[in-house]
């Protein structure tokens, strides 16, 4: 860490302590609080990470306030507008953009780990054929450890290269794969001319029988989802990745546990969710029944696709991506979905709603990505899936750059006790 840019005063029942204050180059400063414990025999207590930084990072900046996201400086807008997904992935694991030899070699690099080995077929046998993708998903990546003995070792740099290369190369194909195994249809093999949003459609989308046909517009939507999906600093997901990876476990392992988390429906399972939701409203007449239970408090119903931890502002993705929707709407003429009305008219609502505009909760990405993948055909469960593919790249980046920071311990955080202390053990026959 660099020198401190000032100090912090901390009073703990009179005994007064002096903590240091770091700068950030951008976003708040953070008071070091590493020595408190053993200063003053006290913990913080932040259930959820509200106001802790976990770590430092150079990767993703996020001011939720002005509702701006940048990936290693460069604004989210003008990536999405003048970049592609694969571009951006070199941004973020090597933390400039390339130019046209080192993309070249890059995508090269990439487009040769597409295939994933032949045995691990095998698993996907292995579930139901209605299991969620998610769950296979998890499965099958958390498996790759098995495969790929040659990127495990994460004490050696090139081991840690090929296997983020890997991650980036194979995650479409596992995808695609639970797919066809879900709809009963074969697996689709790589094809490594294709770029890598139109190869992941083909390799869900194509049939042996018949003649496959991508859409230039729907590709692009497809690499704009993955791109604004890429990295998001420090998620839950994310987080539980940089946990796994703590402890020194491989790469495969970290990442599946982050797929793991990226499932539930407050994060990346929100996409899924949230057209489910607008399903189940079905009509813009039930609008305001929905709107109601979400502000009932003794309802457990959330507007999905509503609200983020960090964005106390307009997400900007979602900003991005409500254009593209309304784009891939009117090419594949869904403009009239119900579904979309009722989208168009509840966003609305919500936005006017005292409710919603107290606490600052506004259409996250998800909202908008889910009528999209829906429009391009994409069943539910495929959602957050696709999520996780986009986000595999930020993952394998911030594990990356967590191996290789000389402040970096194995994650373990304290709690309050709150349980009972010093019980008798009672013998069974005497309860
Ligand atoms: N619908 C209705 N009320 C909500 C919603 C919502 N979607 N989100 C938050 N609130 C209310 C919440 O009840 C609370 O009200 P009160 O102050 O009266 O108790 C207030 O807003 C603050 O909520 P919170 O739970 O303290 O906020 P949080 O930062 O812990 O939660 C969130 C963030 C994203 C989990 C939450 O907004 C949510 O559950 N949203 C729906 C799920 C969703 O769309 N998730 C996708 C997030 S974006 C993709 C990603 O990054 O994974």
């Amino acid at each position: 860490m660099t020198q401190p840019s000032g100090s912090a005063k901390l009073t703990v029942e009179g005994r007064e302590f002096d903590l240091p204050v770091y700068s950030a180059s951008a976003g708040p400063k953070v008071i070091d609080i590493r020595s408190l414990y053993s200063k003053a025999n006290v913990f913080t207590f932040d259930p959820g990470f509200t106001s802790t930084a976990a770590c430092e990072s150079a990767i993703t900046f996020i001011d939720g306030e002005r509702g701006q996201l940048q990936y290693r400086g460069y604004p989210i807008e003008q990536l999405a507008e003048r970049s592609r997904f694969l571009e951006v992935c070199y941004l973020l694991l090597y933390n400039k953009l390339p130019n046209q030899q080192e993309f070249d070699d890059f995508r090269t690099s990439v487009t040769m780990h597409t295939m994933v080995h032949e045995q691990l077929i095998n698993f996907y046998r292995g579930f139901r054929r209605d299991a969620h993708p998610m769950a296979i998903i998890t499965g099958v990546v958390g498996a790759l450890s098995a495969f790929y003995h040659d990127s495990t070792d994460i004490s050696d740099p090139e081991q840690r290269e090929i296997a983020c290369i890997r991650m980036i190369a194979k995650l479409p194909t596992i995808a695609a794969m639970a797919y066809k195994y879900s709809i009963g249809q074969p697996y689709v093999y790589p094809r490594n001319d294709y770029r890598y949003a139109e190869n992941f459609h083909y390799m869900c989308f194509s049939v042996p029988a018949g003649k496959y046909r991508s859409y230039e517009e729907v590709n692009r939507a497809l690499d704009l989802i993955f791109l604004l999906h890429a990295d998001h600093e420090q998620n839950a997901s994310t987080s539980t990745v940089r946990l796994a990876g703590s402890s020194g476990a491989n790469p495969f392992a970290c990442i599946a546990a982050g797929i793991a988390c990226l499932w539930g429906p407050a994060h990346g399972g929100a996409n899924e969710a949230c057209l489910r939701m607008l399903r189940e409203i079905g009509s813009v007449d039930r609008i305001p029944e929905y709107i109601g239970r979400a502000k009932d408090r003794s309802d457990p119903f959330r507007l999905m696709g509503f609200g983020h931890r960090v964005y106390k502002n307009f997400d900007p993705r979602a900003h991005i991506m409500k254009k593209t929707a309304d784009e891939v709407l009117d090419l594949v003429g869904s403009q009239n979905k119900p579904t979309l009305q009722v989208a168009k008219e509840l966003e609305r609502i919500a936005l006017e709603d005292e409710y919603f505009q107290t606490r600052k909760l506004y259409p996250n990405v998800d909202f908008y990505s889910g009528i999209i993948l829906d429009a391009v055909g994409f069943p539910t469960d495929m959602f957050t899936p696709i999520f996780a593919l986009s986000r595999t790249v930020g993952w394998i980046s911030q594990w990356k750059e967590m191996i290789a920071d000389p402040i970096q311990k194995i994650g373990r955080p304290r709690q309050r006790y709150t349980g009972p202390v010093n019980l008798n053990y009672i013998p069974i026959e005497e309860r």
